[in-house]
């Protein structure tokens, strides 16, 4: 609900409220706009008081020539360059007559119901519960309207922002830095988490303490990156999963970012997220406009969980592609790990076979299928079947699949180009480079400059032609190698800085024309494992390859920072062989199939080549998967255990109704001598009774949230245990 009052004063708030939350704008009389508040539901009142002025030494001039009125000692909604606040700007725009500074002022609103479609961007999409306020922002001189565009999903406790930029005077203006959303909150009493690692070490969470000036993670490798997700968390230092403040956002956007917060020399603290304004400018012509990517807006009072719980929610509901959201993902075996580039068409059958036998429902092919691939030095770009390798035309092989009665899928990294390939002989002019300078290669290839809607037109043409010609279920998109040396051939001298963000825009108009015109084939969004695991990516993918990493123990710092803000089904999981490829490490089965279980399950490995009883074993977790999919898949997650010394990781996921619960306990290294752990439940029903599948106890809701599960004996490195419980009494609902 967004509410306005005009107070005697001459203020104008607006009180964006959620179920839960609040976040008030004000207008004061002089047009300047600011955040008194953000945090629990209040009611709308005058809050004027709150900006009442203390008057504090910055040795800066006063705004409007009004004594000790500074921008800089309030909380500003959009701050700029220059002009009584020489705090990190919001945006910052450089004039055709050199000068930099810009003074917005309020010039008008406007509130309706639902959202309004960012052109060429993904978003999280509109809903019944979404009311959205337009707060149109202006400077007299330069003509420029600045738009924030603040949108509140009531149900689901969320905001959503973006920016619009428009340039109504007589010349042209350059955008050097512009960000999505900007707060400041009135202390400084924060830590910085933030999710952040490298190639097979994604996602791990990072909690750092603010003090007096900067802080920051960001990307400039063309990805969202391994490096750092476009997410960051002002938390309350004693906050957990259960208890405590969360400021969060989550920019969807899948390319260059930086978030940052900055507390200044009065304590407060300034949070930010947008497009990294590093080797980024853009060019705005009289009457043009830009328009930034979005950035989720999330307040928890009650710690990590409910910030997740939140996103999960938004996510599931609004920002994954509607044809398969809601709906349950299937179990798919990926021949990466089986044979990697060694395959024929006979090997890949016979692998598709062991999947159906094992119960898996998707075989996906993936590298070394196309051009003449058998390594990484070649045929990236080609995307034309390598008949000689299937031994046939790609259809033969997707029948003989299909005879297995398991569905087909297929891998393409169609951002990237082989030096040795058809597309690059005929497009040299088509990869990112930098003139003069040598185009360097990794993992073989180069990156194509999706900046050049040329190059995007040839991209969904062939792509087009090979899912409207041979029956795929399934594409994983991956995308190997991040970008150097930017240049692109197509753009003038005067734009190169747009080609980063231009690239994202092409991606997504590539990505968008797909899935509209091939609504049923479901998208993974893979970068080397998890190099663009964000949100901008969700809104055209239906799930994302987390991680290269496939060693269970290795996985569970990854799955867990991931699911701060990503549902579980998105999340692919997969169970490989041993010894581990990519840690040399021999975890269980048992170990590995239940880690793997916290995602959308998949096989990475050649049934084959192990035991026949191992063989039953892993049918068996498959067959335990697929009955307990829909509570994985669509359930809720409690995160029980692992932000402490990260050697036990536990968690649980409840079914929508709260009938049934699957609780995992990891401890990675054993230690001898210690007492039972215990596992206090969360989200249960506190009167109802819950019966433990095979254990043969029946205990309370109550007892279980208060003295807890009794994890027993672990007797072993990479220890897993699993309870199913189901509440014995069906009929009522869970809290
Ligand atoms: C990187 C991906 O993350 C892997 O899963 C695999 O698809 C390889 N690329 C194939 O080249």
């Amino acid at each position: 609900m967004i509410q306005t009052l005009q107070t005697d004063s001459d203020n104008l708030f607006f009180f964006i409220s959620s179920c839960h939350t609040t976040l008030v704008v004000q207008k004061d009389p002089r047009g300047f706009v600011f955040v008194p508040y953000w945090g629990s539901l209040i009611p709308a009142v005058d809050l004027g008081y709150l900006l009442a002025e203390i008057p504090r030494a910055s040795y800066l001039a006063d705004a409007d020539g009004c004594k000790n009125f500074k921008l800089e000692q309030l909380p500003q909604l959009y701050p700029s360059y220059g002009y009584t606040d020489l705090r990190t700007p919001a945006f910052s725009f450089t004039y055709a007559d050199g000068s930099r500074t810009t003074d917005l002022r309020y010039a008008g609103h406007r509130i309706y119901r639902g959202k309004q479609k960012l052109p060429g961007l993904p978003m999280v999409r509109s809903s019944p519960d979404a009311e959205t306020l337009e707060l149109k922002l202006h400077d007299a001189l330069q003509q420029v309207d600045v738009t924030i565009v603040l949108t509140v999903f009531a149900e689901h406790d969320a905001l959503t922002q973006s920016v619009k930029v428009e340039n109504h005077g007589q010349a042209p203006m350059k955008i050097d830095k512009i960000c999505s959303a900007s707060i400041d909150l009135p202390d400084n009493r924060w830590e910085f988490l933030h999710l952040s690692g490298a190639w097979a070490r994604e996602s791990h969470i990072c909690r750092q303490p603010l003090s007096q000036g900067n802080v920051s993670v960001g990307s400039l490798r063309g990805a969202s990156s391994h490096a750092h997700n476009p997410f960051a968390a002002l938390i309350d230092p004693a906050a957990d999963e259960t208890h405590g403040e969360v400021y969060a956002m989550h920019f969807v956007y899948s390319g260059n970012f930086l978030a940052s917060a900055q507390v200044d020399m009065h304590q407060n603290t300034r949070f930010q997220m947008g497009l990294h304004p590093f080797d980024f400018d853009w060019t705005l012509e009289e009457g043009d406009s830009f328009v930034t990517p979005e950035v989720v807006l999330l307040y928890s009072e009650e710690g990590l969980g409910q910030m997740s719980d939140r996103f999960h929610a938004l996510y599931r509901d609004c920002l994954l592609p509607p044809n398969f959201a809601g709906k349950t993902r299937p179990i798919l075996l990926n021949s990466w790990e089986a044979s990697y580039f060694q395959f024929t068409g006979e090997s890949l059958t016979r692998l598709a076979g062991q999947a159906s036998n094992i119960g898996a429902e998707l075989f996906v092919v993936d590298d070394g299928w196309f051009g003449h691939r058998d390594d990484t030095t070649s045929s990236v770009g080609d995307w034309v079947p390598y008949q000689k390798k299937l031994g046939g035309d790609l259809n033969e092989l997707i029948q003989a699949v299909h005879r297995q009665e398991i569905a087909f899928g297929l891998w393409l990294e169609p951002e990237m180009v082989s030096p040795d390939s058809n597309l690059y002989r005929a497009h040299p002019d088509w990869v990112i480079q930098a003139p003069g300078r040598r185009v360097e290669k990794s993992r073989d290839e180069y990156v194509l400059d999706l900046s050049n809607p040329a190059v995007c037109d040839y991209l969904i043409d062939t792509i087009s032609h090979l899912l409207a010609t041979y029956p795929i279920s399934y594409i994983k998109w991956d995308m190997n190698r991040n970008f150097t040396n930017l240049g692109s051939t197509y753009l003038p001298a005067a734009c190169q800085k747009e080609q980063a963000h231009r690239y994202m825009l092409g991606l997504y108009r590539i990505l968008d024309t797909l899935t509209q015109a091939f609504p049923k084939v479901l998208f993974e969004g893979c970068a080397g494992g998890g190099g663009r695991t964000d949100p901008g990516m969700l809104y055209y993918v239906s799930q994302i390859w987390i991680s290269d990493d496939t060693d269970a123990l290795e996985r569970l710092p990854i799955q867990y920072g991931a699911s701060l803000t990503l549902p579980a089904e998105v999340m692919g999981c997969h169970i490989s062989a041993v010894p581990n490829h990519q840690t040399s490490r021999f975890i269980p089965l048992q170990t590995r199939a239940a880690v793997a279980m916290a995602g959308s399950l998949g096989l990475e490995m050649d049934p084959a080549a192990m035991s026949s009883e191992e063989r039953a074993e892993l049918e068996d977790v498959v067959a335990r998967y697929k009955k307990l999919r829909p509570t994985i898949q669509q359930g809720r997650l409690h995160r029980l255990k692992g932000l402490e010394d990260g050697n036990e990781y536990a968690w649980m996921f409840s079914s929508l109704d709260g009938a049934e619960v699957l609780v995992t306990y990891i401890q990675k290294r054993m230690c001898p001598n210690t007492i039972t752990r215990r596992l206090r439940l969360r989200g249960l029903k506190p009167d109802a009774l819950y019966r433990a599948e095979g254990e043969g106890w029946v205990r309370s809701g109550q007892e279980l949230a208060g003295a807890g599960l009794a994890v027993g004996r672990v007797l072993t490195d990479a220890f897993a245990r699993q309870w199913v419980l189901h509440r014995v009494d069906h009929s009522s609902k869970d809290d």
